[in-house]
């Protein structure tokens, strides 16, 4: 295992914080803390992604998205993580991995299904199944609640924005989880079970959406995106994009909220009392802090276009730039007592987790919806949850997500 120690000053410009034993250990907090204060714009020679630099203060990272055109998102380049996405076997044209002008067009024919309006149609069904699942939990048990809540209700909530069949939705995870694992490199086998996974996902969408614009327009993601006049356009690669974008946009993230959330409440009790005495002012502000803190992407990677000068270093064309949104998310100087989960937090939405700019989330309405929904049925059951044991993490610098959460809850009887 890496050693997780703090490093010396001259060697703040060389660290690696890509390192998955440090967020396996959750011990990244102190390491961006200095490269904040003392290195923000820093360099990695040396990493198992390679070269690449980090930009870890809260303005810089709003500046770089700012940038679209000097710091590209293309697949072309390497694509928005830190590992290369250039040499995995098939290509999934996402538009997240896409710059203007095609990206835009892409993104327009998407927007209409998360509308308000489109949002509101939903949350009915999204408040009854969170209800059903919290019901069913046992009290004065331990139960793990990655697997029996994050996992079980983010699936259930993807089945019901696409309005998948509900005894086929067991097939929406590993289909997520296949189309996300762009890191397995050129590997054959492995590529050659990720494109058949990918297909049968492609084939059994397209059957769906083919229904669906047979039928008059519903408010469910497919439906809607059937009816969008530039969805229709575009080729096979690109339509497979778009669907596994949203598949695996709403899978980790979400799943890894609701986890988030438990790991605050448990860290906070009085705060978390306050939002069960005041749900209806409160659960909002406790879903956003959540996303702030929890950070379920950790970083988006750009690459350098041209030679750019920041904060008195000099980025070169082609180099990688990761955006470091969970220390952006902690930056004093925008969140002060940074590390509090404060749901009457006021600045508390400009957290950086959905990103910023050109392609900041189209999710973010749904994802604060569901998490926010998952505050308020907890808070009229009274549910108090507390931990039972140690959390285990995720060993990645990308998805900053959990294992297993041990916990025993209790819940009122009214
Ligand atoms: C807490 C939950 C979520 C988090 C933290 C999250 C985070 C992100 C981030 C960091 C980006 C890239 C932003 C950038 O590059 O500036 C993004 C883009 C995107 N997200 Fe989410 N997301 C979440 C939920 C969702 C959900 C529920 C959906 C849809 C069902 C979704 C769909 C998308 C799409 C389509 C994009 C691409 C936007 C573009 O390139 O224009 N996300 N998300």
């Amino acid at each position: 295992m890496a050693s997780l120690t703090m490093p010396d000053p001259a060697e703040l410009d060389r660290l690696d914080v890509s390192r998955g034993s440090l967020w396996e250990a959750n011990a990244w907090r102190p390491l961006f803390a200095r490269l904040r204060a003392e290195e923000p714009v820093s360099f990695c020679p040396q990493s198992a992604f390679g070269p690449y630099w980090s930009i870890t203060r809260y303005d810089d990272i709003v500046a770089v998205e700012g940038d679209a055109q000097t710091y590209s998102s293309s697949w072309e380049h390497g694509g928005i993580v830190i590992f290369d996405m250039k040499d995995t076997g098939v290509q999934l044209r996402m538009f997240i991995a896409m710059d203007d002008p095609e990206h835009a067009e892409k993104r327009k024919a998407i927007a209409p299904a998360v509308t308000p309006t489109a949002m509101a149609a939903l949350a009915g069904a999204i408040r009854q199944r969170t209800a059903d699942l919290l019901d069913t939990l046992p009290e004065g048990e331990v139960f793990d609640w990655v697997h029996t809540v994050s996992i079980p209700l983010t699936t259930a909530m993807i089945a019901t924005l696409f309005d998948f069949p509900w005894d086929e939705r067991h097939k929406l995870a590993p289909w997520s989880d296949w189309c996300a694992k762009i890191d397995i490199g050129p590997d054959p086998v492995l590529n050659a079970e990720r494109e058949g996974h990918i297909f049968e996902m492609a084939a059994r969408f397209r059957e769906l959406y083919d229904e669906r614009k047979a039928q008059p327009v519903r408010p469910d993601l497919l439906s809607m995106m059937a009816h969008a006049d530039s969805f229709g356009e575009m080729d096979e690669q690109r339509f497979i994009g778009a669907i596994a974008l949203l598949l695996v946009g709403g899978n980790d993230t979400t799943r890894n909220s609701m986890s988030g959330m438990i790991e605050r409440i448990t860290l906070f009790p009085e705060a978390w009392a306050q939002v069960k005495a005041d749900p209806a002012r409160l659960a909002g502000g406790a879903a956003t802090e959540t996303i702030r803190l929890q950070t379920p992407i950790a970083h988006m990677r750009r690459t350098a276009t041209r030679d750019v000068e920041l904060h008195g270093k000099t980025i070169r064309k082609g180099d990688k730039v990761v955006l470091w949104y969970n220390s952006g998310n902690r930056d004093e100087t925008v969140f002060p007592d940074a590390d509090r989960w404060d749901p009457e937090r006021e600045n508390s939405r400009r957290h950086l987790s959905f990103g910023y700019g050109i392609h900041r989330c189209l999710g973010a309405r749904l994802a604060e919806l569901q998490l926010t929904t998952l505050i308020e049925e907890m808070a009229k059951r009274d549910m108090d949850v507390k931990l039972a044991g140690e959390i285990e993490r995720l060993a990645s610098c990308f998805t900053n997500g959990y294992e297993h959460i041990p916990v025993t809850m209790s819940r009122s009887h009214d």
